[in-house]
């Protein structure tokens, strides 16, 4: 497939995990990607592997100035912008709300929401003007449920979600469609700390906790980035796809489903009207 031949698309957080496996996928099908994250090693590498196709832009997200060259980076090299994939992240702030001090909730808040926020303003500055552009930006199973993150991840990811549908009410009518992905549990770096870095051991607790029995891969959420990206999704816009391998289905309680249960209930059920 080529859905993105010389498409021109910006990647945050593009150098690890889901965004890297974005960038690939990308690329592989003829995209050019500009990476804009802070990891300057890892953006290093996947320029020289990726060759001409991909370049490095060192971006803070909580930056506007940076965000704003990021863009203005793809315009210049590459012609305009199609894509824009607002990806960085973070755990962020984490424990009982009683401790959770204010300022790890700012900076988780300014990584998640803000960051989002100013990809989305961005990358809408130049797409409005082309008259065309998609835009998807990272949620989680966390932003669609409580109970599956910390406290301020889950706050900040409902908002990515509750951003996504605004903006992309504002942008329709201007050729900008706006959406998000939102992932359960997804075998990365920034999850390897669950399995002291041991990625097997990671795979294997978020498996056991979910429908499908298999961990999400980074390379299964790129796949609804890309398709979000895509011709594929002409008609969609303001929707958060969940990609949690049945996490947010609440799982299945067996005693719904026995065929135990199905007489208890049925026994306790009025047939007199
Ligand atoms: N891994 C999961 O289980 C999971 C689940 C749901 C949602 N997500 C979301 O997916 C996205 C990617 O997560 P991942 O698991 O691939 O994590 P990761 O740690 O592998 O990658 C995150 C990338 O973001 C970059 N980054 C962090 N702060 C940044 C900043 N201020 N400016 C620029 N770049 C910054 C990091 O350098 C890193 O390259 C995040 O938004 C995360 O919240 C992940």
């Amino acid at each position: 497939m080529s859905r993105f031949k010389d498409k021109m698309i910006v990647v945050t957080g593009g150098a690890s995990g889901i965004g890297e496996a974005t960038t690939r996928a990308l690329v592989g099908e003829g995209a050019r990607v500009v990476v804009a994250d802070l990891q300057e090693e890892r953006g290093a590498a996947l320029c020289d592997e990726l060759g001409d196709s991909v370049l490095f832009h060192r971006t803070d997200v909580m930056q506007e100035s940076d965000i704003a060259a990021a863009v203005d980076l793809a315009v210049q090299s590459f012609g305009g912008l199609h894509g824009m994939v607002n990806n960085a992240g973070i755990v962020g702030a984490i424990g009982s709300i009683t401790q959770t001090s204010a300022e790890a909730y700012d900076r988780t808040m300014a990584i998640l929401c803000r960051g989002v926020f100013l990809g989305m303003k961005h990358a809408a500055r130049v797409m409005v003007e082309q008259g065309s552009g998609a835009i998807v930006s990272l949620a989680s199973s966390a932003g669609v449920m409580g109970g599956l993150g910390p406290h301020v991840y889950t706050m900040a990811k409902h908002g990515v979600v509750g951003l996504t549908k605004s903006a992309a009410a504002e942008l329709a009518g201007q050729g900008v469609r706006v959406n998000a992905v939102a992932p359960g549990g997804t075998v990365t770096p920034m999850t390897s700390a669950l399995g002291d870095g041991n990625l097997d051991a990671v795979s294997e607790m978020i498996a056991a906790d979910n429908p499908l029995g298999r961990a999400c891969m980074p390379e299964d959420i790129a796949s609804g980035i890309l398709f979000l990206l895509s011709d594929d999704a002409a008609q969609i816009t303001g929707h958060t796809l969940v990609i949690d391998a049945g996490i947010t289905t609440g799982g299945q309680p067996a005693a719904f489903h026995s065929q135990e249960a199905a007489t208890l209930l049925h026994a306790g059920q009025r047939t007199d009207g």
